[in-house]
């Protein structure tokens, strides 16, 4: 049996933590609101980790942030992200233009998300958009997932997003994962799934100290074996997808970030991007 999923939830908290230090919309307020700060703190502190040492996760979370928000830009009429945590990119991208987005997540996190939401709207002046819903929902659920879609037309595409959620999941889940993305997908007239998350085996044995020990913490307090559901490499994974079946097309979120505010804001070299550039990819995936 898989450690109760809730307690992956602490990480959606060191995800916003890190994109305070970007311009990313509502970021700096939602790690206020959420105490991103005192969750982080308590992680270090038990783990005897060095924020300093640290800050290089920065640009890999704005990163990650940024380039799948250019790649929904470039066309999406509607969107499931699933596992969204306390990610803001459903109200910035409801806010204006003609995009709708359903959001989901478990319902300890959805709750805290729901008054987050209202603090925002209302200190920002923003309507409550009909194009914008947040629901409960187990990505590992069909019918969850399926009944969380319900209100998007399956007359247009649909892209299904998800950031941070498959390096919790054992090789098992993520294959249920699959199973479930295709089969909502077959429902949509087109659409495509998006996610930063898949890991190589190979790159995990390269990387520096400060990381291994803060992917050690997070195994911790999740009890979740981080990239449990690593591939071999991009050979393995191609062969998985093609299994479930998808076609899968590769694309730097380097390349797709506009910019990256988090340097200067965390006095950063540039060449930090250089270091990260190999590692930081999105897949793209569409049904076979
Ligand atoms: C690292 S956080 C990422 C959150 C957000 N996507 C972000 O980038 O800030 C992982 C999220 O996955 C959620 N999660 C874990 N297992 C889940 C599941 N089976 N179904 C839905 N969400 C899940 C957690 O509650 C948490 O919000």
């Amino acid at each position: 049996m898989s450690a109760d999923p809730s307690l992956i939830s602490v990480t959606a908290k060191v995800a916003a933590y890190y994109r305070q230090f970007t311009d990313i919309p509502f970021a700096r307020e939602a790690a206020e609101r959420i105490g991103a700060d005192a969750a982080f703190e308590q992680i270090l502190s038990e783990h005897g980790l060095d924020r300093d040492q640290l800050t290089f996760y920065a640009p890999m979370f704005e990163a990650r942030y940024k380039s799948l928000t250019q790649l929904l830009l470039a066309g999406a009429p509607q969107v499931l992200e699933l596992a969204s945590g306390y990610s803001l990119r459903g109200l910035d991208l409801t806010c204006s233009g003609a995009i709708h987005y359903v959001e989901t997540d478990l319902p300890n996190v959805v709750a805290e998300k729901l008054r987050l939401l209202e603090d925002l709207r209302q200190q920002h002046e923003l309507p409550q958009s009909p194009r914008h819903r947040i629901a409960p929902a187990d990505a590992l659920s069909l019918d969850q997932i399926r009944a969380a879609a319900a209100s998007l037309d399956t007359g247009q595409p649909l892209t299904v997003l998800c950031e941070g959620l498959i390096m919790y999941l054992s090789k098992q889940e993520t294959e249920r994962l699959a199973v479930n993305i295709l089969e909502l997908l077959r429902r949509f007239s087109g659409g495509r799934w998006l996610t930063p998350d898949f890991t190589f085996r190979a790159e995990a044995k390269d990387l520096p100290p400060a990381r291994v020990r803060l992917r050690e913490a997070i195994t911790g307090v999740t009890q979740r074996q981080i990239d449990a559901s690593s591939f071999e490499d991009g050979q393995d994974l191609e062969a998985f997808l093609a299994r479930s079946g998808f076609r899968v097309e590769v694309r730097s979120q380097v390349d797709e970030t506009p910019s990256f505010s988090s340097l200067d804001a965390l006095a950063l070299p540039p060449a930090t991007i250089d270091r990260l550039r190999p590692a930081l990819r999105v897949w793209v995936m569409t049904p076979a």
